[in-house]
């Protein structure tokens, strides 16, 4: 009876939370967004993220924040800004990083019910993102991925999900496969739990070819069956290319290429500093929500509502007072009211005349795009703890912020690993020739135990090879290989399957706003130095200044 009661009661209760106020569900059809009564729907949003700290220095050439605030947990700062969101007019804001551990209800519930969806960037900064330079797809990033998904999954204002933020740059593209992979996964997952949001991706502006290539290989369908498992749903461009008061005509490129886009393109940034610092007139709007941008476009993210500083420029539009109780907005701010305020939506196609999304071959490799049609596998957590609980030789970080000396210590052993026949292929990935180690998918950590027993093994098991200068520790009952251990646990290195939650997520339930419808390391050998390329990991508002910065230079260029 207890039981019985208790159980009615929380139904009653998850009732009217749901009842009360609950937003439309957004869904993309073909290349445009609905909302449940068929009204077409557009992104009118601001970015909403406290900027990092940033320690400059000659490993952080990209300017990247090393830290970053979950202002999605910060119910009294929501409360403060809220009043201004809504003065906007805003229906979304885009947050780049939050901490899965906190609680989220206040910030969420506020914004649901002042009709405010969000756009969440799953990443966090360093090594939370994929690595543009050494990317991965593996357990760490995965479950890190998950875990927020599973805390807000509940909300019924999550418009979607981003899997990476500006990882793809103008010559370093190799990354691709790993975001689409992570595409697909988190695809997976999301049907698996039940959620309907939508899973996006930002890019950072540049060269058409570079912007091109992108946008299609993220959408495409490698196994030519026309379908959207390995698609994104959103394609955000960060883009800074209109300036001041510039002719309407600035966006001709982009509409052009945009034209025949087969999923949602929108800008997941706008907001160029260059023409007018502190005072943008953002008559950009004017042009981006009627046709024919409206034909191609659903939107943007005004960029930024906190302070964010670039070289010589600041994005920020509301400046929080010292003890954070009150909020000062300015000129930036009441232009964006002003012109946000005069948007009235285009209800055009209507949902039923839009047509369904295609989803074609991959576009084929060449030097804007070093992105392979074969994807790595889907990480297999099981599969990894096998491995790792059959090696002999184990890193043991003495500190818990290890990233840097995981990096330099898979630099040691990958130089070493030849001059015992050895070499780092089974734990390297390479997205151009699409080669993938057998254990490239599992955690950097566990990626460097097996490159230290790979080399303990092929030193004839003495002890003296089990050390790397005290980072680890023999495990003299582990009687395995490597090799052996991996064919022990790995028994489809390529399988691809919706994946679980980690044993320490909170529970998923699905929910969300949107769905689609229509249907390591890698140090390779010769003494690389890669692993430093796990700390550049781009991301959040990281790798959000690298971007406004990229979009700069492009703008100026
Ligand atoms: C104000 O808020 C910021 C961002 O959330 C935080 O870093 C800072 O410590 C806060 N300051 C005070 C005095 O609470
Ligand atoms: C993951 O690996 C485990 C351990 O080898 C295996 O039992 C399981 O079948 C694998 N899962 C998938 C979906 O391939
Ligand atoms: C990043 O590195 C820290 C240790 O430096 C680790 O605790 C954390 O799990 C890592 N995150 C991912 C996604 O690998
Ligand atoms: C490994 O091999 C390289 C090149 O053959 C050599 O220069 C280096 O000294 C060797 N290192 C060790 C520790 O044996
Ligand atoms: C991937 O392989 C290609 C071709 O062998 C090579 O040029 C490239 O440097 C490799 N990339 C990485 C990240 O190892
Ligand atoms: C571990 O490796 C790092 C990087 O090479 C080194 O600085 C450190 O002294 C090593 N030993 C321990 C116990 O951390």
């Amino acid at each position: 009876m207890k039981f019985n009661f208790a159980f009615l009661a929380s139904s009653a209760l998850l009732g009217l939370v749901t009842s009360v106020g609950a937003l439309p569900k957004v869904t993309r059809t073909g290349r445009y967004l609905y909302q449940d009564d068929g009204t077409r729907f557009y992104i009118k949003g601001i970015a909403y993220q406290t900027q990092g700290l940033i320690v400059s220095g000659p490993d952080n050439p990209l300017n990247q924040p090393s830290t970053f605030v979950d202002n999605l947990a910060d119910a009294a700062a929501c409360t403060r800004d809220l009043p201004n969101l809504q003065k906007l007019g805003a229906n979304a804001i885009r947050a780049y990083s939050v901490d899965s551990s906190q609680n989220h209800d206040s910030c969420m519930n506020a914004l649901s019910g002042a009709g405010i969806y969000v756009i969440l960037d799953l990443t966090l900064p360093l090594n939370g993102s994929i690595d543009t330079t050494q990317p991965s797809w593996g357990t760490n990033i995965l479950d890190q991925y998950i875990k927020t998904i599973n805390v807000f999954s509940k909300y019924d204002n999550v418009l979607a999900f981003n899997v990476g933020n500006e990882v793809l740059t103008n010559g370093a593209t190799n990354a691709a496969p790993f975001i689409k992979a992570a595409a697909r996964d988190i695809r997976a997952y999301l049907t698996s739990i039940s959620s309907s949001a939508l899973i996006g991706y930002a890019d950072i502006d540049g060269a058409s070819g570079f912007r091109d290539g992108v946008a299609e290989y993220l959408s495409c369908d490698p196994s030519g069956g026309n379908t959207d498992s390995t698609s994104i749903d959103l394609f955000g461009l960060n883009s800074y290319s209109w300036c001041g008061n510039a002719p309407a005509s600035t966006y001709d490129i982009l509409n052009a290429e945009f034209q025949n886009y087969n999923v949602v393109a929108y800008f997941s940034e706008f907001g160029s500093e260059n023409c007018n610092p502190g005072t943008r007139p953002w008559t950009e709007t004017d042009v981006m929500f009627v046709s024919p941008m409206t034909d191609v476009w659903s939107g943007g993210i005004a960029f930024s509502y906190f302070p964010a500083q670039s070289t010589n420029h600041e994005f920020g539009m509301a400046t929080p007072s010292s003890d954070n109780t009150t909020v000062t907005t300015n000129a930036d701010f009441d232009n964006l009211v002003a012109q946000y305020g005069k948007v009235s939506f285009v209800n055009s196609p209507t949902q039923a005349s839009a047509s369904a999304s295609s989803f074609g071959a991959c576009p084929s490799e060449g030097t804007s795009l070093e992105a392979a049609a074969t994807l790595p596998p889907t990480p297999n957590k099981s599969a990894c703890d096998c491995v790792a609980s059959r090696l002999s030789c184990v890193f043991t970080p003495s500190t818990s912020d290890y990233t840097d000396v995981m990096g330099v210590l898979t630099g040691v052993v990958c130089g070493l690993l030849p001059n015992v026949t050895g070499n780092c292929d089974d734990i390297s990935a390479n997205g151009t020739t699409g080669t993938y180690g057998i254990v490239a998918m599992c955690d950097p950590t566990i990626k460097l135990s097996y490159a230290f027993s790979q080399f303990y093994d092929l030193s004839g098991r003495k002890a003296t090879s089990c050390d790397f200068s005290g980072n680890a520790t023999l495990k003299v009952s582990a009687t395995d290989t490597p090799a052996s251990a991996v064919s022990a646990c790995i028994t489809s290195p390529s399988a691809v399957f919706a994946p679980s939650a980690p044993a320490n997520a909170s529970p998923a339930s699905g929910s969300g706003s949107g769905s689609g419808s229509d249907s390591g390391s890698s140090g390779k050998t010769g003494g690389a130095v890669p692993l430093i390329g796990e700390r550049n990991a781009l991301v959040g508002m990281l790798a959000m200044m690298s971007c406004v910065l990229g979009g700069m230079l492009w703008t100026l260029a």
